[in-house]
């Protein structure tokens, strides 16, 4: 199956903005006889193309070829045979007989309300990226040699995914990435994403069941209707203890019929058969049970890092900074029990500050600085604000008092 992503075209044509501006000097070429994705962000011109190869749009300038046949060349009302067009950002839950009836009106009545209705549907439920619009590359995250082994583990099998659906093993591609929040979990599977060069379909859980109550277990039947559609890709669900919590609790029916459904077609669905690599991520795995825990072949542990990793982390997210005197070992025993997330804040209140003073230029004492002011704003977070700490309520009071109840250093975050 040949992939377009369209931001590539856009990159190359110096494209942007309005479907139609896309179509301008657009040149592509679709294998014949090929089953062919288009993959992009809202509003990128996905539409705007296969209109274009159907003919309702002409390209001021460049082309369309088809099996080495420039379309644009071809009469609008030759163009017809064998080619079946799904915009199945708009018709998700239709079967493909449905799709081709509906696509066919295209010229005709298009009801443009309606099919803005359907997109703004499906992009409510999940977020679509296409692996070049993913920032994040493996590279600059800073992983355990367990996090890293289990990464080359996917990498080979999808790599060897033929090799493993003839040897029948079948058991494998649902990752579970479990830690504290600010670990790397989302960080990593994006950068998955960008690096294997799959689209990435990120759904947080408690999104799909918090607005729809009666049609809940029909949207997580649609995001895997997605992945399966959008493979070979990643289908990141966040937020997975959702799952558990609601089948322990006095939710309502209408949320366990679709926590069943969530479970089932997570058994359902292959990296081997399907193309889609799943992963889910949790703050809270003491909240999982059974049931959750063995949908999942691996589990990969996101603990806090450690002084090495932090250090490694510090290095990392200030390659384009300038620093004098940097001694990042320094800064990272005195992090002890921040997360990366954590260290990246550090490190953004060190600029911002320094730009107060209009410098570009970093000392090793505003990072030191830097930490202070981290683990002041910690323990205003932790702190009661009704009951105690009233010293540190007023203003000028002593926030770090060595009377504060808040445990300067426990970070644990709940977010
Ligand atoms: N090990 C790491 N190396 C480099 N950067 C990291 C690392 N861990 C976290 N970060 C940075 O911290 C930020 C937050 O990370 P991320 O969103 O991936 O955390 P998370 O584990 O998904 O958190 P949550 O549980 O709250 O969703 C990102 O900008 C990421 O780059
Ligand atoms: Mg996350």
């Amino acid at each position: 199956m040949a992939t377009i992503h369209l931001e590539e075209l856009r990159k190359v044509f110096g494209v942007g903005g309005t479907d139609h501006v896309a179509v301008d000097g657009i040149s592509l070429e679709i294998p014949d006889g090929s089953f062919t994705t288009i993959v992009g962000p809202s509003g990128c011109g996905k539409t705007t193309t296969l209109r274009t190869i159907a003919g309702f749009e002409q390209p001021t300038e460049g082309r369309v070829g088809i099996g080495g046949v420039d379309m644009t060349g071809v009469p609008a009302d030759r163009r017809d045979t064998g080619m079946v067009f799904q915009d199945f950002a708009l018709f998700p839950h239709m079967t493909v007989g449905e799709n081709v009836a509906y696509g066919l009106t295209v010229g005709g009545d298009w009801d443009e309300a309606r099919a803005q209705e359907r997109v703004a549907e499906m992009l409510e439920l999940v977020d679509i990226r296409a692996p070049e619009e993913i920032e994040m590359t493996l590279d600059e995250l800073v992983l355990t040699e367990d996090q890293e082994g289990e990464i080359n583990k996917i990498v080979k099998a999808i790599e060897h995914r033929e090799y493993l659906a003839q040897i029948g093993l079948r058991e494998i591609g649902k990752l579970l990435f479990v830690g504290p929040p600010g670990t790397g979990k989302t960080s990593t599977a994006r950068a998955l994403a960008h690096d294997l060069d799959l689209p990435f379909v990120e759904v947080k859980l408690s999104m799909i069941t918090s607005q729809y109550l009666g049609e809940t277990a029909k949207n997580v039947e649609k995001v895997f209707e997605v992945a399966k559609r959008l493979s070979p890709c990643i289908l990141f669900m966040d937020e997975f203890d959702f799952v558990a919590k609601t089948r322990a609790s006095d939710e309502h029916a209408a949320i366990k019929r679709a926590v069943n459904t969530l479970l089932k077609s997570i058994d359902d669905i292959s990296l081997i058969q399907d193309d889609v690599l799943l992963i889910g991520a949790t703050n809270h795995p003491d909240q999982l049970d059974a049931a959750a825990w063995r949908r999942f072949d691996e589990i990969v542990n996101f603990p806090k890092p450690d002084r090495g990793m932090r250090a490694d982390i510090l290095r990392v997210i200030t390659r384009a900074m300038e620093i004098e005197e940097f001694d990042p070992d320094a800064i990272a025993e005195l992090t002890e029990g921040l997360t990366g997330s954590d260290l990246r804040m550090v490190l953004r209140e060190a600029v911002l500050d320094a730009l107060t003073e209009e410098r570009t230029t970093l000392t090793q004492q505003d990072l030191e600085d830097a930490v202070t002011d981290f683990e002041e704003r910690d323990t205003l977070k932790n702190m009661d604000m009704i009951e105690g700490d009233h010293d540190a309520l007023v203003a000028g009071g002593d926030i770090g008092g060595s009377g504060s109840s808040g445990g300067g250093h426990d970070h644990s975050h709940d977010h």
